[in-house]
């Protein structure tokens, strides 16, 4: 069986791991019913009415309910909704007697496994029943494996920074609407997974997630590559070729390193935007149905200064502006991140949680992080399979994050639009910071009283 499974499903082929569950208001079909599955080596529970029935699911994990139809109270129909709302993996078969095949057959309709008609065969219903427990154990284990690759693949975005926060709430706010957002941000800060969250949640989140790195397109294709081309316009293209506009249809487009399209790239794309339709090369007009989110690790503006960006592209991308956090500006965000990578990769190496040494967990709070979140992922990706105690000391690091040292910043940067009140907490705490921790001295250079120093840092968070 899968080592990824969570949830408890059995293989059908040892019974002695079946557990089945016999519920009938007559006695001696229970104890007849017990014999015949207990020979079986199969654990059996058994219930004189719905009630107790699902009670023993709840606190037992049953993988396969045989029920009779007709009991006083709560019939065999009512039951099986009940199990199923309860228990959605667990199969039901059920016992007819004759006249009511036919409230049985209604009765697969809301989900029944089977029915076995009485007088009862043995051979018949253990058939059955073991049917039943393989179509358990199968749906069991999909579903587990299911789970495991969404985990895998969905990305989470760890943080509870105010400026994490606020790049969210921006975010939040943009996704309903089709309007383009720009994320900006230093490499590696998790610009990509910010334009997926935008993608997620907003209106066309089943429609497709397409991403493209202008940077890593030679330009000579990047054209035919985003807007497609017809067979024969150029030499090469031999048959007709939908780009990438085309293919995100209905969904969002991630144009990712637009600082670095080409002035004529640059061109088409201003037209799509401008006017919602573009040409695939050596074809007709296309109307664009796309939400578009773009995404740069550099100076946009610097680059419309320099002319190498063009101002009215940039305007047009610039509808909706976020910038992703650098990580040395948001520590306080370290040990959840290094906590869910831990998660991920001890996972994805098979092997147990580890955990994180005092010591080491300073030096991770204390290193500049230029590579930003995907950095320290790779740190911890590299600790988790290196590592070979059960937590992770200061050998497990590579040796520039092991020598970190906080550096005094003798400035501070922060995006348009940061609350002031994270502005305030920062600028104290750098301050304080450059000032060696001497309180009346920052209190000094900020131009303020120390008593007042002191109650705006009692009221902030530690770290
Ligand atoms: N807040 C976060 N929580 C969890 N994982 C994160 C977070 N931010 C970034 N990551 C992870 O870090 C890695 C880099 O993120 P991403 O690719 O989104 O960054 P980027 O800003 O697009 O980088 P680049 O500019 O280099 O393309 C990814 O594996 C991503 O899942
Ligand atoms: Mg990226």
């Amino acid at each position: 069986m899968s080592q990824l499974s969570h949830q408890p499903s059995i293989d059908p082929a040892k019974s002695e791991e079946l557990t089945i569950l016999v519920v009938d208001d007559e006695p001696s079909n229970l104890t007849s019913l017990r014999k015949i599955f207990e020979r079986e080596n199969m654990r059996v529970f058994t219930a004189g009415g719905a009630k107790e029935a699902l009670e023993i699911i709840r606190t037992h994990g049953i993988q396969v309910v045989l029920t009779d139809l007709m009991m006083p109270g709560t019939t065999g129909v009512e039951l099986l909704r009940a199990v199923k709302q309860l228990s959605s993996t667990t199969e039901v078969v059920l016992m007819t007697a004759y006249g009511t095949v036919e409230t049985a057959v209604g009765a697969m309709r809301d989900g029944a496994y089977d029915f076995v008609e009485k007088p009862l065969k043995r051979m018949a219903i253990v058939k059955s029943v073991r049917k039943a427990a393989e179509r358990q154990f199968l749906l069991a284990e999909n579903r587990s494996l299911r789970q495991e690759i969404q985990l895998l693949t969905t990305r989470k975005i760890i943080g509870q920074s105010q400026t994490l926060r606020h790049v969210l709430d921006v975010a939040n706010q943009a996704a309903p609407s089709s309007a383009t957002v720009l994320i900006l941000g230093e490499s590696g800060t998790g610009k990509e997974l910010v334009a997926r969250y935008v993608h997620g949640k907003s209106g066309r989140a089943d429609r497709p997630f397409v991403a493209i790195n202008c940077a890593a397109i030679p330009e000579t294709i990047l054209e035919a590559e985003l807007f497609g081309h017809e067979r024969g316009a150029f030499t090469g293209a031999v048959s007709k070729r939908e780009g990438r506009f085309a293919k995100a249809r209905g969904g969002t487009l991630f144009l990712d390193e637009i600082g670095e399209l080409t002035p004529s790239v640059q061109v088409k794309l201003l037209r799509v935007l401008q006017e919602g339709e573009y040409e695939p090369v050596g074809g007709s007009t296309v109307k664009a149905d796309v939400r578009i989110i773009a995404a740069t690790n550099r100076d946009l503006k610097a680059e419309v200064e320099a002319g190498r960006f063009r101002e009215d592209l940039f305007y047009r991308l610039n509808v909706i502006a976020v910038t992703a956090p650098p990580l040395r500006s948001r520590r306080e965000d370290i040990p959840l991140l290094v906590d869910h990578f831990l998660g991920l990769y001890c996972k994805k190496n098979a092997r147990d949680r580890l955990t994180i040494e005092g010591p080491a967990m300073e030096k991770l709070l204390d290193y500049s992080w230029p590579g930003n979140v995907r950095e320290l992922e790779n740190v911890m990706e590299r600790a988790a399979v290196l590592c070979r105690g059960t937590s992770i000391g200061l050998t497990d690091l590579p040796p520039g994050v092991a020598e970190a040292q906080l550096e005094a910043p003798t400035s501070i940067e922060f995006a348009i639009g940061t609350p002031l009140e994270e502005v305030e907490q920062r600028l104290i705490k750098e301050t304080l910071h450059h000032a060696g921790g001497d309180k009346p001295l920052a209190a000094q250079l900020l131009g303020i009283s120390t008593r007042t120093i002191y109650r705006k840092l009692e009221g902030m968070p530690i770290i």
